[in-house]
């Protein structure tokens, strides 16, 4: 209520978990750099909680955790823990220098958790909870516990640890619709179930984190805050464990535009959903499908003819949420090689970005290669340019100079490549193969000798036409495990007009990022 006796309404907390959850999709890996550039758009954007890592798990995600409770100050850090002493003292070492530490622990509540995975009884695995959260306080006062799968779990069993936890110490509790197995009727009704029958729900905060496998995470946790829950688990993209989690873009967003219907605030800056999408996309090499809801390059285009013309009388009649509010930039405007070096940094400046001198002298070079190709470069050109000269987080171990390639439907794809190594020395090699792609690898093998797979391969034409930049994204599976990390996948990106340079490019970036893991353990 405020002074005037009208009720308030409450502001949700939202709770990050691209780092932790998200970096758990298949491929998804993110070194420490490019943990920490994600965790400062997200502390920007005024995220509350950032779940950084899982401490025990790596060492890479110890580091990752340490190093964001150190330059993250104003959102709380969380590192997540399994029910047992040893995780909950790495979380606790890896937090130290967090303004604000939180430790993440729990574990399953559903039969099949507790029966299967766990093997134990109800009354032992509710005891390892409650043993959990009390040691977890001796080291800090904000603890977080998780109750695994409590979308499958029984209700009567749920209030019970939930009750037992929060006497316990715990400050919030995570209900997790771990396997996206319900609907939203059946989450919000849970949690409407545990604001009524959980005698000390008063003193901790509910938390939801759902996952998509049924295509419901949105709508469950919007159905959760409906019924009680304040604080959302998302990630942006929505990326995470298989179908993933739900989107932090879209859980905002519904909360802002339908503040009317679910009567909660959120403190979020929308203007840095569209930016925090292409970083998060670029760096883990999982790209939006168009039609992605917020931010999918297809959610503020209008292709039918009526579509246009009612967007053109009153943006309105068919767009519910303003490109500009989430920070999608104006596309109408585009640059060409007379744009010049001002032109071209007032542009990136309208774009949010930040580029030192370094930085943007390279952006220009590149601009200019672009330029002279497609006569005008578009906003996404410049994006797919800023990507990939700028978002590097690991150090270039070998250079590709050049690439040439010869094909044709009578011909032996052969490719040639020069590469400059880590010692100077200019390295030349040439090899066949399938096709030209085939044909680049092998040659870039012959000089590099790294083993590993091509896993994944994925060519998009960035804008129309034929003169289009090429973006593509590969993954490569390292043969050896690197540097104590659990995943062996690497992903590598680049934009060209050329695509077989733009192939060439990514996958010398996926190799370089791979070589920069193995010799440290902050680039695993
Ligand atoms: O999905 C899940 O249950 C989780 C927990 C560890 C919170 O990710
Ligand atoms: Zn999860």
């Amino acid at each position: 209520m405020d002074d005037s006796g009208i009720a308030t309404p409450t502001r949700i907390i939202v709770f990050d978990t691209t780092l932790r959850d998200g970096e758990q999709s298949p491929g998804a890996a993110l070194n420490v750099d490019e943990k920490l550039e994600i965790a400062r758009v997200l502390e920007a954007m005024g995220v509350d909680v950032i779940e950084a890592g899982f401490p025990i798990s790596s060492p890479g995600d110890f580091v990752a955790v340490q190093r964001l409770s150190q330059e993250i100050r104003s959102c709380i850090i969380c590192g997540l823990t399994r029910a047992r002493k040893g995780d909950i003292e790495s979380a606790a070492e890896a937090l130290k220098g967090a303004a604000r530490p939180r430790i993440h622990t729990g574990l399953g509540v559903s039969d099949v958790h507790i029966l299967h995975k766990l093997r134990t009884t109800y009354e032992r695995a509710l005891e390892m909870g409650v043993e959990a959260v009390r040691y977890a306080r001796q080291f800090v006062d904000d603890v977080q516990y998780y109750t695994e799968d409590a979308g499958r779990a029984r209700p009567e069993y749920l209030y019970r640890v939930l009750a037992a936890v929060i006497d316990a110490g715990a400050t919030v509790v995570n209900i997790p619709d771990t396997t996206g197995y319900t609907s939203p009727e059946e989450f919000g009704a849970l949690i409407r179930g545990i604001v009524e029958n959980v005698p000390n729900i008063d003193r901790a905060v509910i938390s939801v984190h759902c996952h998509n496998d049924l295509g419901m995470a949105t709508a469950n946790t919007l159905a959760a805050v409906r019924n009680g829950a304040r604080q959302v688990e998302v990630t942006v993209n929505g990326i995470g464990e298989r179908a993933g989690n739900a989107s932090l873009e879209e859980v905002i967003m519904a909360l802002k535009t339908r503040r009317d219907h679910f009567g909660v605030d959120v403190a979020i800056d929308t203007t840095r959903l569209y930016p925090i999408s292409r970083l998060v996309s670029n760096l883990t090499g999982i790209t939006v499908q168009p039609n992605k809801a917020i931010i999918g390059s297809n959610a503020f285009a209008h292709s039918s003819g009526i579509h246009q013309d009612g967007v053109l009388k009153e943006r309105t009649t068919y767009e519910i949420i303003d490109p500009k509010d989430v920070g999608v930039p104006d596309s109408a405007i585009i640059l060409s090689a007379r744009s010049g070096r001002h032109g071209l940094r007032h542009r990136l400046e309208e774009l949010g970005y930040t580029l030192d001198e370094g930085q943007f002298e390279k952006v220009y070079r590149r601009f200019l290669e672009v330029a002279d190709k497609k006569k005008t470069v578009e906003t996404r050109d410049l994006e797919a340019i800023v990507s990939d000269e700028v978002e590097v987080f690991f150090k270039e171990t070998f250079h590709l100079d050049h690439v040439q390639v010869s094909c044709g439907d009578h011909s032996i794809p052969t490719a040639t490549v020069q590469i400059t190594g880590p010692d100077g020395t200019v390295h030349c090699d040439a090899d066949h193969g399938t096709g030209p792609v085939d044909a680049v690898y092998r040659a870039i093998n012959r000089v590099i000798g790294e083993p590993n797979e091509l896993i994944e391969f994925s060519i998009e034409a960035i804008t129309e036409g034929v003169d289009a930049v090429g973006r593509v994204t590969i993954r490569i599976r390292a043969h050896e495990p690197v540097n104590g990390a659990v995943r062996t996948i690497f992903s590598g990106h680049a934009a060209d007009n050329d695509i077989v340079v733009a192939c060439a490019r990514a996958y010398m970036f996926a190799l370089n990022k791979l070589i920069a893991a193995r010799t440290d353990v902050t680039k695993a």
